[in-house]
């Protein structure tokens, strides 16, 4: 489908949303803060098909300092206030409790309307946005303790490397020590001394480890571990910064008798051995916050902490007794690399 089609078909949606003046709103403005929100809408907007069910009422988003500027007919539109809050790289929504997306996508200025230029991509932010709070728990560390990491920093170059994920359609989720952080203390471990992503297997795409490789990246590679079949992982850093590690990890469905009976992230040490960190099938559709950045996180969050670090998930443990072939409480051993394959599936770059 050629932009310019694409763009006549947003025409014309556009001017089908106007008609009938269903809308008297920033008489003396053209700065539109009317976003088009509606999922059924959009993907509607996808296809080729541009029927829409005029008695269905199509969901739009309100900035919320327009509230007392706008009449709108909600006979024909589900309002939904918004906010785009200073400071943080994503805006909300007053549904549901509460809904986050990232500010960073493009969008269409039809009349009134902002429509997101990306629409499979706007629907993904939408389909995860579900807010979920932190817990905030105040850890007193004895402040001698070296801290390898600082929570802003950290969390503003996760976020950048979440951007390039995006760009490459996948949808990484906190994992691990890093969830154990944003949900116990709303930062990062100051002592640990990485940071973990997870992607689902059906959505990685492997072209974004070569485009690290032929250095089109902010990142560079640090190493690839495992096979993609069953136990992939990468680990970059910034190139600016250098530190913390990161490590993405391709979460894996474990199917028994035709069923998915768990999920798993692999680990793989230098002699060969083989683990598997199980995740409890939770509902991927949420979304946290940490230091203004947004992240993708599988609801309830804390069965996935108390399955991986015990009903004690909540005291500190410091990292150097953390062992993580066998500290976790999730983690089996599966099997073992020979040294030949490890050749292949044990990489570090220098
Ligand atoms: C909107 O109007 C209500 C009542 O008229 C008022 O309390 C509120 O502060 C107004 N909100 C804004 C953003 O102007
Ligand atoms: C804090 O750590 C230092 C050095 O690791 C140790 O000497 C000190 O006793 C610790 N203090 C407390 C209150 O745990
Ligand atoms: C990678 O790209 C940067 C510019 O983006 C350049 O400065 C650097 O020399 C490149 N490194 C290699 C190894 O080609």
């Amino acid at each position: 489908m050629s932009s310019s089609h694409a763009f006549v078909r947003f025409l014309v949606f556009g001017i089908a949303l106007q008609a009938g003046l269903l809308f008297l709103i920033y008489e003396n403005s053209k700065a539109s803060r009317l976003l088009l929100i509606d999922l059924d809408f959009l993907e509607n907007l996808k296809t080729e098909d541009c029927r829409w069910d005029e008695t269905k009422r199509i969901k739009i988003g309100v900035h919320v300092k327009d509230r007392n500027r706008s009449t709108i007919d909600t006979t024909r539109f589900d309002v939904e206030f918004y906010d785009n809050p200073d400071g943080k790289d994503f805006l909300e929504f007053y549904e549901d409790g509460k809904r986050i997306i990232p500010k960073r996508f493009e969008a269409r200025q039809i009349g009134n309307f902002k429509i997101p230029t990306n629409i499979q991509r706007f629907i993904e932010f939408y389909k995860r946005s579900k807010f979920v709070e932190c817990l905030g728990l105040e850890m007193n560390r004895n402040k001698s303790q070296k801290a390898n990491q600082n929570g802003p920093e950290s969390a503003r170059i996760l976020a950048r490397f979440r951007d390039e994920l995006i760009d490459m359609e996948m949808y990484p989720l906190l994992n691990g020590g890093t969830l154990l952080g944003w949900y116990r203390e709303c930062s990062v471990i100051p002592h640990t001394r990485d940071l973990d992503f997870s992607v689902f297997k059906e959505m990685y795409n492997p072209e974004y480890a070569e485009k690290i490789l032929r250095n089109e990246s902010a990142f560079r590679m640090s190493r690839i571990l495992g096979q993609l079949e069953d136990s992939y992982e990468i680990t970059v850093v910034s190139k600016k910064e250098r530190r913390p590690k990161i490590d993405l990890f391709v979460m894996y469905d474990y199917v028994e008798g035709g069923k998915v009976i768990y999920r798993y992230i692999p680990g793989l040490k230098d002699d060969g051995s083989k683990y598997r960190y199980t995740h409890l099938l939770l509902e991927p559709s949420c979304a946290a916050e940490m230091h203004g950045h947004l992240f993708w996180i599988l609801c309830n969050p804390i069965e996935q902490l108390k399955h991986e670090y015990g009903p004690l998930w909540y005291l500190d443990h410091p990292t150097s007794d953390f062992k993580w072939y066998s500290s976790a409480n999730n983690v089996q051993k599966v099997g073992k690399f020979s040294k030949a394959e490890m050749k292949k599936y044990y990489l570090h770059f220098s």
